[in-house]
């Protein structure tokens, strides 16, 4: 790592070594939202095993990491989660370096911008392969490499598609895919002691790798969305990681299949809020109602 380069201060809410001992496995866990999972496990003194199609990118976040978090346990393999042999490999590889695996965060996914008229069957097929079947190839692996005898906790990151996914029709379908699956393995697995949750983030986590995906031409995508988060505000990865170390922390022992929404509010948004208009100033209910009392109009 440059000698230049900031180092990053984590911190956690949760106490001191709260999964000592413990292995997680997290897809994706170098870049973005994975990373600040991943750096969480460990500040709480998790063995983190990350994984992702480029190692130049796990190398450095590996390097990173070791850099701010001095003694931490983390290492790192190549994996393509759409091929089979190469998730067989993954989880085996973890096994084979820690013995267990604990924690499976399935973070790992992506997608691209497209309208349903505009995609063909090849850009329907990757993001179907990487989001649902990737994440079920994982499933798959550490269910049965591990998981069906010993249990443990799964979390499957996914994205808001609740109203629909407008410009990503193949995520949003991929995504509801995933929250479905993950509904019908915490029954088929609460026998196995395994727990499997979902965390959603809302569109306005702001992580620097995200920012640098949209590139300068789109620098205020983010922002762009304040006037509809009741919370008014964007988020950060570290508050999507703290979700996730609830939900498998030993706080969430009575919690399955469900999915936890991290977005300030922004799934409440509805026009005719008053968030929607502006969320910095103080706003009275009677600026929208008529003298008839009839339904408020939005001034969006
Ligand atoms: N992240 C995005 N696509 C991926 C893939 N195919 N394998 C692993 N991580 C990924």
């Amino acid at each position: 790592m440059a000698a230049s380069t900031k180092v990053a201060k984590i911190s956690s809410v949760f106490r001191n070594r709260l999964f000592k001992n413990k292995v997680a496995l997290v897809t994706g866990g170098g870049t973005g939202i994975g990373k600040a999972i991943t750096q969480e496990l460990l500040y709480l003194g998790c063995n983190v095993m990350i994984a992702s199609r480029k190692v130049e990118r796990l190398e450095a976040a590996v390097d990173e990491i070791r850099t701010s978090i001095p003694g931490c346990q983390i290492n790192y393999t190549q994996c393509n989660i759409r091929q089979e042999e190469s998730v067989k490999a993954m989880v085996a590889r973890t096994l084979e370096e820690y013995g267990k695996i604990d924690f499976l965060v399935n973070n790992g996914g992506g997608q691209f911008y497209s309208a349903f008229r505009d995609f063909n069957f090849k850009g329907w097929n990757a993001v179907v392969e990487t989001n649902l079947t990737g994440t079920y190839l994982c499933l798959r692996e550490v269910y049965q490499q591990w998981m069906k005898d010993h249990g443990g906790a799964v979390v499957n990151i996914i994205a808001e598609m609740f109203s629909g996914m407008p410009g990503m029709s193949h995520s949003g379908a991929a995504r509801a895919g995933v929250e479905n699956l993950t509904k019908t393995l915490a029954v088929e697995w609460a026998d196995d002691g395994i727990r499997i949750n979902c965390v959603c983030p809302g569109n306005s986590i702001k992580s620097e790798t995200a920012t640098a995906n949209y590139g300068p031409a789109k620098s205020d995508i983010f922002e762009s969305n304040l006037p509809t988060i009741p919370l008014g505000r964007l988020g950060k990865p570290e508050e999507v990681s703290a979700a996730v170390c609830y939900l498998l922390c030993p706080a969430a022992s009575f919690v399955t299949g469900t999915t936890m929404i991290v977005d300030g509010g922004e799934i409440l948004f509805n026009a005719r809020w008053p968030t929607g208009r502006d969320n910095t100033k103080a706003y009275s209910w009677e600026d929208d109602c008529e003298e008839d009392n009839s339904t408020p109009k939005s001034k969006l």
